[in-house]
């Protein structure tokens, strides 16, 4: 069957066609069209921008993923219902609204975060084919690190997830936005904290600068980055004080630290989670998990403690639209929820 998944909850807009046959997967396009330059004069995402622009990217990106089929060739059709950017979830779900009617298709809303949960199971968009679902490495402990969402879920099966720990405050991708900012190093900031850090020279001055691990000690499974964004901003403001420059070595040294900082406590809490719960295997998702110190970290600690460890592969780390045709497929099959057009509603805050 044919799946056409539809993402717009922040600032991508993104389709894509999944093909699921005998339990295999294949995906047969994912278009993302990205707003970066347009939000980086704002250091950061500008809502009502982006509700704008996926009014105008939207008709061509879904153009392009159904390139090779007709959209009276869907089975289904799947949108990201929350949780994100009400104005830019509000046009993903209108435009999917329109089709299914139009088309007479059934509509499935999903959530994003569960979306990301999914995109563990993605083959590479090309002719790879990987088997659909195979649930033996469950339960399982996600971490879900994206920008808006720092979360720590138990996953016992499709539908079965139990938040386990959450951020108190800001989101890691949020933390290195915000750093990326203080540092002058532009938006997203993720990326350009990660390349900042590789400049460091060994030996440089990364033993000088120390920074907090928030609640790395604390028994529960809660992060907390706020914390951790002040002190970069202090210590920032010290190093620059009359007028001082930031060396490029200074700047790379703090870009460093405060990557390890948060890799850190990600991947202490993590093992702490997925021992508590006796899981098979650790699966990271999410915008943060193309972060390649953190992807081989967890995966060290992981495999240490004699668990499975998987992270989607790069194309499917941030936002797309081929996670959420995967999660709108496990919803159809669970035939629990209402796929008539009429049914789907946004919800900005909605949970796992
Ligand atoms: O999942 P995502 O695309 O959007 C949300 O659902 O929020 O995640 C975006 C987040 C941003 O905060 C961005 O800075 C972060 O993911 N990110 C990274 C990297 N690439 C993207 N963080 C650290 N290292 C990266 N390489
Ligand atoms: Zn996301």
């Amino acid at each position: 069957m044919l799946i056409l998944g539809i993402e717009t909850s922040c600032d991508d807009t993104a389709a894509s066609l999944l093909e699921v046959r005998n339990n295999s997967l294949k995906v047969l396009s994912s278009i993302i069209s990205s707003q970066i330059k347009l939000h980086a004069k704002y250091g950061g995402v500008f809502p009502s921008l982006a509700a704008r622009e996926h009014v105008k990217n939207l008709p061509g990106v879904i153009k392009l993923a159904l390139t090779k089929k007709h959209l009276k060739d869907i089975d289904v059709i799947a949108v990201t219902r929350g949780p994100g950017l009400i104005s830019s979830l509000l046009v993903g779900t209108a435009f999917a609204q329109t089709l299914a009617w139009k088309y007479n298709k059934p509509l499935v809303g999903v959530n994003h975060l569960e979306g990301h949960l999914a995109s563990n199971w993605l083959p590479q968009a090309s002719n790879n084919q990987k088997k659909a679902a195979t649930n033996n490495h469950l339960p399982a402990m996600c971490l879900i690190v994206s920008g808006g969402h720092t979360e720590l879920v138990l996953m016992t099966g499709i539908n079965k997830y139990k938040l386990v720990g959450h951020t108190l405050d800001d989101a890691a991708g949020e933390a290195f936005d915000k750093i990326a900012r203080i540092l002058g190093l532009g938006y997203p900031g993720g990326p350009a904290v990660a390349a900042t850090a590789a400049k460091l020279k060994v030996g440089g001055e990364k033993l000088k600068i120390k920074l907090p691990r928030p609640m790395l000690h604390s028994k529960d499974l809660n992060f907390s980055f706020a914390g951790l964004k002040t002190a970069v901003l202090y210590l920032t403001r010290d190093l620059t004080k009359n007028k001082k420059r930031l060396s490029p070595q200074i700047r790379a040294a703090i870009a460093a630290e405060a990557q390890q900082a948060i890799v850190d406590v990600l991947v202490i809490k993590t093992i702490l989670a997925a021992e508590k719960y006796k899981v098979k295997s650790v699966m990271l998702s999410g915008g943060v998990s193309a972060n390649k110190l953190l992807r081989s970290e967890l995966e060290n600690a992981s495999t240490k403690k004699g668990l499975k460890f998987f992270r989607p592969k790069m194309d499917y780390t941030t936002d797309n639209a081929t996670m959420i045709a995967l999660a709108g497929y496990w919803r159809w099959k669970l035939k629990k929820q209402k796929t008539d057009w009429k049914s789907v509603q946004v919800d900005a805050n909605l949970d796992l």
